[in-house]
């Protein structure tokens, strides 16, 4: 029987058994998936057994993803690129890591903005990690030019400086100008993390946005959140954040259990009664 999990601390909330056990017994595979928790003092020690541990590999959740990328001793570009690493598999005992999420984010949108690789402007609010695998993906998908836009500037600056001459970073007070000529909009800032500092209201300016801009939030907890159903109210193209979720898990069922699923309504629609339970 071949065993994945997915670590994180804490774990309790991940979606990602639910979305590897649909195509589990979608394929009939004798196969397992497992949340893991692990605290970070015992993350270093976690992935170095994994080598014989009877796992084929697993996914890596926050806050873990630095450790892991330290702890593969093989790597992916993608997750060179980012700095972090979602998803381990072994390779004959040598433990190796990539990063899915920046393909999630993509075929994500692939899915619902079709032509969104072909705009120029894009911004990008955030400059966290979830913001590292979206600059990644613009980068790779498409010729646009990305602004970074965080609270923190010197974040936005850094991730300028690390991504190259393409990408630049700016603070809060220019995000109205920047959005006058946005194609493309993605928010990557988690409004939870937002509303537990007391700001969580504060949503970007959209009436400054062309008409012709798409706007897409990663964070898919509430479904629509407050952006996209303000760029919906406004008439724009929107996508939410879930199909990120489902399309970044199928490298690694591919990898781990050797058949490549697919992301489906029916997939969609489980994990969105899960979301409705359990918010
Ligand atoms: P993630 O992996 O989800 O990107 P992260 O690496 O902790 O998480 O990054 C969180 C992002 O949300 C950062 O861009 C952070 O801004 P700072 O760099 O200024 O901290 C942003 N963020 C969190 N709380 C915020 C708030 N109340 N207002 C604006 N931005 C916020």
């Amino acid at each position: 029987m071949t065993r994945a999990f997915v670590t994180g601390w804490p774990v309790a909330h991940s979606r990602s058994p639910l979305i590897h056990g649909h195509w589990l017994s979608a394929f009939g595979i004798e196969g397992s998936y497992e949340k893991i928790a692990v605290p970070p003092e015992k993350a270093p020690d976690f992935f170095g057994a994994l080598p014989g541990s009877g796992f084929a590999g697993g996914n890596v959740t926050v806050p873990h993803k630095e450790t892991a990328l330290r702890a593969a001793s093989r790597l992916d570009a993608t997750a060179a690129a980012i700095g972090a690493v979602n998803t381990l598999w072994l390779e004959d005992g040598t433990l190796c890591g990539g990063n899915t999420d920046a393909y999630g984010f993509a075929a994500n949108l692939d899915a619902l903005l079709p032509g969104w690789d072909g705009t120029e402007d894009v911004v990008i609010l955030g400059a966290g990690g979830a913001a590292r695998a979206v600059l990644h993906a613009v980068l790779d998908r498409s010729r646009a030019r990305v602004r970074v836009i965080n609270r923190t500037v010197a974040r936005a600056e850094a991730l300028a400086e690390a991504f190259g001459p393409r990408v630049s970073g700016h603070g809060e007070g220019e995000q109205r100008a920047l959005l006058r000529h946005a194609d493309l909009l993605v928010n990557t800032v988690s409004k939870d993390m937002a509303k537990a500092a007391g700001d969580g209201d504060a949503l970007p300016e959209l009436d400054s946005l062309p008409d012709h801009a798409m706007v897409s939030d990663i964070v898919y907890v509430p479904l629509e959140t407050p952006l996209l159903r303000a760029a919906r109210r406004r008439g724009l193209a929107a996508a939410d954040g879930l199909g990120m979720l489902l399309h970044q898990a199928v490298p690694g069922f591919e990898r781990w259990f050797g058949v490549r699923p697919e992301v489906t309504a029916a997939l969609r629609d489980l994990v969105v009664s899960d979301i409705e339970r359990v918010p």
